[in-house]
């Protein structure tokens, strides 16, 4: 049994709540505006299921995504029949290491709020200190307002955002532009939604000084460091998507080397991992290069041996 609406079935289970809710005008409008938000939960599934399959591993932060998806989505639906809802939080705290997937799950974050109607445009703008912050007196109320308008519509990423509080000296900017955020997460009207990003230790105690700005962030989702196996699928996938492909011998050596770099300074996870292959790119065409009159083959010029990761510094010490 089902209702067609605009040439779609329903199932009639939605029949029975459109007669419930005394909010529509008709009961035709009442099917139209469900079968719309049924189709934005398809549309949502979509974004999350592509989360899913572009990002290796990152189990707890794919759900807390779908919670905060799922809670935005109910909010929705529950104000469409009229049922009472306070308003959900939308800004956000992405912690993690460097590396770890924060900016590449804000995007999709952005995506969803947008698809969800709490954001009219969608893009995501990223941000240091230096781009809200003035060197000189009156130089960080205008630099923040310009930031700010250039977000509107869409989300502000704050990567680094502790760097915005320097407690040690009362007198810096950073405080002025902290003020300035707070005016306009405390402002809804205003279309925009913040993501506060950094290491979880530092943005702790960010949080403790500013509990202003800590109660108006309702969503945090941590972002767990790669251990060597996920690192070594994510590099896989990499070089997939650019046509590349390990011999048995380079998958081996390449998770040496990365078991190598975690070991080292500035290791960034996944992006480090991502220079890695560059690097390996690299000395794969110089060594195609080098070939000199030798007719390359197909498998020559996407197999990533292990000499291109072997040359690496890494391996010399
Ligand atoms: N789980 C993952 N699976 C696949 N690629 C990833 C994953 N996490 C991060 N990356 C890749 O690593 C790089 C760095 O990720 P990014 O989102 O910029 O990290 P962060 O913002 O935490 O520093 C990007 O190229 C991204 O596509
Ligand atoms: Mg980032």
């Amino acid at each position: 049994m089902g209702t067609n609406v605009a040439g779609h079935k329903l199932p009639s289970g939605l029949r029975a709540v459109c007669r419930e809710t005394r909010t529509y005008g008709s009961h035709e409008r009442c099917l139209q505006t469900i079968q719309a938000s049924t189709q934005t939960k398809r549309q949502i599934q979509e974004v999350l299921d592509q989360l899913d399959k572009d990002l290796i591993g990152l189990v707890p932060v794919k759900t807390r995504i779908k919670e905060i998806a799922a809670l935005l989505l109910v909010h929705r639906l529950r104000k469409l029949l009229g049922l009472s809802s306070s308003n959900p939080g939308l800004h956000m705290s992405f912690t993690g290491s460097p590396g770890t997937g924060k900016t590449t799950v804000a995007l999709k974050m952005a995506d969803i709020l947008f698809r969800l109607g709490y954001i009219k445009k969608g893009h995501l703008v990223t941000v240091t200190r230096d781009d809200l912050v003035g060197q000189y007196i009156g130089h960080t109320a205008p630099k923040t307002k310009e930031v700010l308008k250039r977000a509107m519509g869409g989300v502000l990423f704050i990567d680094e955002a502790y760097y915005l509080y320097k407690p040690d000296n009362e007198r810096d900017y950073g405080s002025e532009a902290i003020e300035i955020l707070l005016q306009v997460m405390e402002n809804q009207r205003e279309d925009l939604v913040i993501i506060f990003a950094g290491y979880k230790d530092r943005m702790d105690s960010f949080y403790e000084s500013n509990p202003g700005l800590s109660s108006r962030v309702a969503n945090h989702v941590d972002f767990p460091d790669y251990n060597p196996e996920e690192l070594l699928h994510i590099g896989k996938m990499m070089l997939q998507e650019q046509q590349y492909r390990l011999t048995a011998e380079s998958e081996t050596v390449l998770l040496d080397y990365i078991a190598l770099r975690m070991q080292e300074p500035h290791f960034a996870n996944a992006r480090s991992v991502r220079n890695a292959i560059d690097r390996a790119r690299m000395r794969q065409a110089n060594r195609m290069f080098a070939a000199g009159s030798r007719v390359l083959t197909k498998a020559d010029l996407v197999t990533i041996q292990p000499e291109d990761f072997l040359r690496s510094r890494l391996f010399r010490k």
